[in-house]
């Protein structure tokens, strides 16, 4: 750490600092500037923060133009072929494999926190028929606040432990009785002997008149869509977990903040975005007048599932999954599906345009994601929880990392002001 300095020069008064060069394990130096408004009395300006790495951190890594991903060091790739989401969710938790009775213990733990307070269910019926699972969902994991005050003292590792099994096992839990809400059906209560994934499909079609048995394939697409999706170090809604949480909120409520801003469509939102635009698309023969429509700025279109902030050569997720949508069609007897037709068509085609080529804009982790979810019955506007249930494992590892940071300070943004100068206030009889 600090070996290197970077010389700022105010070029107007020479006046000069020497800023740390701050280097991790792998990837980009970064030049300490927390000294500089104490020094110069100026702020960086970064919006978007472009070229700002908003903390340190050990979970997990990104080489962007290398197409890789590591969690913990491991490659998505060794974790998607050999491990399991809940073996992940306790990587990222604790930062090492488990042995066989400590994953035995995390799954046990996991397993025997799946049920809600039942006061919390009533709180579904507040909500109209149609409200998206994704405003219901943000809603009841905030209220988890008011139900389990034995896990909020965030100083306490015990607390912040139960806090952590909690989200991870309750988000299906959540999520499902949103779908039965929305339904209209009785929710169906988890089942302790079904692992994780199988659990929450039988949460989410079960229903009580007949008996429902899981299908293996599906709760091992699931599986595998959940260990891709974990963690992806620093986006917008993992920082907006820690920004949240560096309050010293309510762990729930910081979790809550989290899934909003994965909603949005230039995130998790996507995946749904992305079957709307294929279905409006149609057909292979409208690839050409939809992507002059991408091309040309003032019709406000984005090939909805392209692009990444950090991924500049390719998403190696999206590999994965283009695969697994192969085996799963396959398997599942819909080796003809038109929509998944299309999309290759469309990557085809996008991947040979100029427009795309020199922006460096390749398929990220949803333009695929949205087909397997339909090829397993999961309803579009599931599609975004589908990422917040697998994400929430990322989102209390950061949490946890920053809240047992004793140099943790809140997060608290300048700006670049350009507003109106100081003005007096004038009665609105005299405006
Ligand atoms: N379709 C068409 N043009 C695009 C797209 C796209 N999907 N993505 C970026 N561009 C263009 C921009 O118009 C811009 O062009 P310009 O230089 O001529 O102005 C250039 O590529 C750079 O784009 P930015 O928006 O500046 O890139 P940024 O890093 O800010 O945005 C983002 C990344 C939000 C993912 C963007 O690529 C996008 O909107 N993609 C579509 C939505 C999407 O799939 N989101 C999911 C991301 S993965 C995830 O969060 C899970």
């Amino acid at each position: 750490m600090g070996k290197a300095k970077y010389r700022l020069t105010n070029l107007a008064t020479s006046k000069s600092s020497d800023l740390d060069v701050l280097s991790g394990t792998i990837g980009p130096d970064v030049v300490d500037i927390g000294s500089l408004w104490h020094d110069h009395g100026v702020f960086t300006y970064d919006p978007g923060f472009m070229s700002t790495a908003s903390t340190e951190s050990r979970i997990t890594y990104i080489d962007g133009d290398a197409g890789v991903l590591l969690y913990r060091g491991y490659p998505i790739e060794q974790l998607a072929a050999q491990s399991n989401f809940l073996e992940v969710s306790y990587l990222l938790l604790k930062g090492e494999l488990p042995s066989a009775a400590k994953l035995d213990s995390f799954t046990r733990s996991i397993t025997r926190h799946t049920m809600l307070n039942q006061s919390l269910l009533r709180l579904y019926g507040g909500f109209h028929h149609n409200a998206h699972p994704m405003a219901m969902v943000a809603a009841i994991i905030a209220s988890l606040a008011a139900f389990y005050h034995d896990t909020t003292n965030i100083t306490d590792d015990r607390h912040r432990e139960i806090f952590s099994h909690r989200i991870i096992a309750k988000i299906p839990t959540i999520a499902a009785a949103a779908y039965k809400h929305a339904l209209g059906q009785p929710f169906v209560y988890p089942r302790n002997d079904l692992d994780y994934c199988s659990n929450m499909l039988h949460m989410f079609f079960a229903v009580p008149c007949e008996p429902y048995v899981v299908d293996p394939l599906h709760a091992k697409a699931l599986d595998l869509l959940f260990i891709l999706h974990a963690d992806h170090e620093q986006n917008a809604s993992t920082s907006t977990v820690r920004l949240a949480g560096s309050t010293g909120c309510n762990p729930y409520a910081a979790i809550s903040a989290g899934v909003s801003a994965l909603w949005g469509p230039a995130h998790g939102g996507a995946n749904e975005a992305v079957l709307d635009m294929l279905e409006k698309i149609g057909d292979v023969s409208h690839v050409p007048d939809f992507l002059a429509r991408v091309k040309d700025k003032a019709a406000g279109a984005r090939l909805m599932g392209f692009g990444h902030r950090v991924y500049k050569n390719f998403d190696p997720r999206a590999k994965l999954i283009r695969e697994m949508c192969h085996k799963v069609l396959a398997k599942l007897g819909q080796t003809e599906n038109p929509l998944f037709e299309l999309a290759l068509k469309l990557e085809e085609i996008a991947l040979k345009d100029e427009y795309f080529i020199s922006r460096k804009l390749y398929p990220n982790v949803d333009f695929y994601s949205g087909i397997i979810y339909r090829a397993l019955g999961i309803p579009r506007p599931l599609f975004t929880v589908m990422f917040a249930i697998a994400r929430s494992a990322g989102w209390v590892a950061q949490w946890q990392e920053m809240i047992s940071d004793p140099t943790l300070k809140i997060a608290r943004p300048r700006q670049l002001y350009t507003g109106p100068v100081l003005r007096d206030y004038v009665p609105v009889k005299k405006r």
